[in-house]
C-alpha cells in the first residue's frame, strides 16, 4: 500500500489561536491522539523524535502543570532541555526580555517555550530571535496550548463541538485561558457563553464571539460543557468584587447548577482551582469532570506541537 504523504505543518510558532486554521487544529488534535496511543502501548515512554534538539523552557510566571507537562512532553520526545524559572532568572535583576532572549540564543536552542507576565512577549521573542516559540501563557493575552488540550478533552467525550453550547465562567477579564478558548471554540463552530461579575466581564468580550451572561443559572442552562476559571487575584490591583463570599454565592458552580445543564454535561477547570470559591468539590470530582483528563491531555498536545514544529522538519 502506498504511504500517505505527510502533511506539512505550516507554522513556525504557536503564539495564539488566530493563526491556526480549522485544518491545522484538526491536524494537531490527530497528531496528539496518535502520539497518545503510541505511548499508551509502550512500557518505555520515549521516542527519539527530537533527539539532538534543544528546547529551552523559560517560565517567568508561576506554573506547575503547564511547566511539568511541557517538560514531560519534551523528555518523551528525547529533546535536551534547559529550564529557566522566574526566581533563578536574571530578569529579576532587571534584565530586559530582549537581552535575556539574546543571551539564551547564544546557547543555540531549537525552540523556546515561554510563560511571561507580559502579553506579547512570545511574539517579541519569535520575531527577534527567529526561532520557533510556543506561548505557554502571556499575561492576560493567550494560552493556546491550554485551549487545544481543552478541545482534545472535550472531543474525547463528544464527537464535535459544532453547534454545542459551551459556557465559560469566572474571571474572564484576567483569563488568557478564556481568550484562547473563545477563539478556538468559535473557530470550531461552538456556541460560546461567557459568564462572570460585570467587573470581570466587559461587554467587549462579545466581540470575540461570546454571548454575555451575568447570571450563572441562566448561563449554564442547557449547556453541553461548563468551563470554570480561577479568580486571578494576583492580577487584581483593586477589588473587583466585594468579598470572596459574595463571589462564591453568585458564581461558584454547584451540583444544583450542574442539574440545569444538559444531562451528562462536561465540567472543566484549567487549574489550579479554588475549591468552594469557583467550584464545589462534589462537581469537580464527579463523573462529569474532565479536570484530570485536561492535565493528561496537556502532555499529548504539547508533544504534538513540539513534534510538528521541530520533529517533522528533520
Ligand atoms: C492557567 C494559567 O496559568 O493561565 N493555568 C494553567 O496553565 N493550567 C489558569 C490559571 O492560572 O488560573
Amino acid at each position: 500500500m502506498a504511504r500517505r504523504k505527510k502533511k506539512a505543518f505550516p507554522h513556525k510558532a504557536i503564539l495564539g489561536i488566530e493563526a491556526l486554521s480549522v485544518d491545522d487544529v484538526r491536524y494537531i488534535i490527530d497528531t496528539a491522539r496518535n502520539l497518545r496511543s503510541v505511548f499508551k502501548r509502550r512500557r518505555i515512554k520515549k521516542t527519539p523524535a527530537l533527539q539532538g534538539r534543544t528546547v529551552l523552557n523559560l517560565f517567568l510566571e508561576p506554573s506547575t502543570r503547564t511547566r511539568v507537562s511541557f517538560e514531560l512532553a519534551e523528555k518523551r520526545l528525547s529533546a535536551d532541555i534547559i529550564n529557566i524559572a522566574a526566581a533563578s532568572s536574571a530578569i529579576v535583576k532587571g534584565e530586559s526580555i530582549f537581552d535575556t532572549g539574546r543571551t539564551l540564543l547564544a546557547m543555540s536552542p531549537d525552540l523556546i517555550v515561554i510563560r511571561h507576565k507580559m502579553g506579547g512577549s512570545p511574539h517579541f521573542l519569535h520575531k527577534h530571535l527567529e526561532i520557533p516559540v510556543i506561548n505557554a501563557g502571556d499575561g492576560i493575552n493567550q494560552h493556546p496550548t491550554q485551549a487545544l488540550l481543552d478541545l482534545l478533552s472535550i472531543l474525547d467525550r463528544i464527537d464535535t463541538v459544532e453547534g454545542k453550547t459551551i459556557t465559560i465562567v469566572g474571571d474572564i477579564k484576567h483569563s488568557r485561558v478564556a481568550r484562547s478558548n473563545v477563539l478556538l471554540l468559535k473557530k470550531m463552530g461552538a456556541k460560546v457563553r461567557l459568564c462572570g461579575p460585570p467587573t470581570l466581564l466587559q461587554p467587549e468580550y462579545a466581540t470575540l464571539g461570546g454571548e454575555i451572561f451575568y447570571d450563572l443559572k441562566q448561563a449554564v442552562e442547557g449547556a453541553h460543557v461548563v468551563m470554570m476559571l480561577r479568580v486571578q487575584l494576583e492580577r487584581m490591583k483593586m477589588g473587583y468584587f466585594p468579598t470572596t463570599n459574595e463571589y462564591r454565592r453568585l458564581y461558584c458552580f454547584t451540583a444544583k447548577h450542574l442539574k440545569l445543564a444538559r444531562k451528562n454535561a462536561l465540567v472543566m477547570h484549567p487549574g489550579p482551582m479554588n475549591r468552594w470559591v469557583e467550584i464545589e468539590p462534589e462537581v469537580a470530582d464527579s463523573e462529569n469532570s474532565l479536570i484530570l483528563d485536561q492535565v493528561a491531555n496537556g502532555i499529548s498536545i504539547r508533544m504534538a506541537l513540539l513534534y510538528l514544529l521541530l520533529g517533522e522538519k528533520g
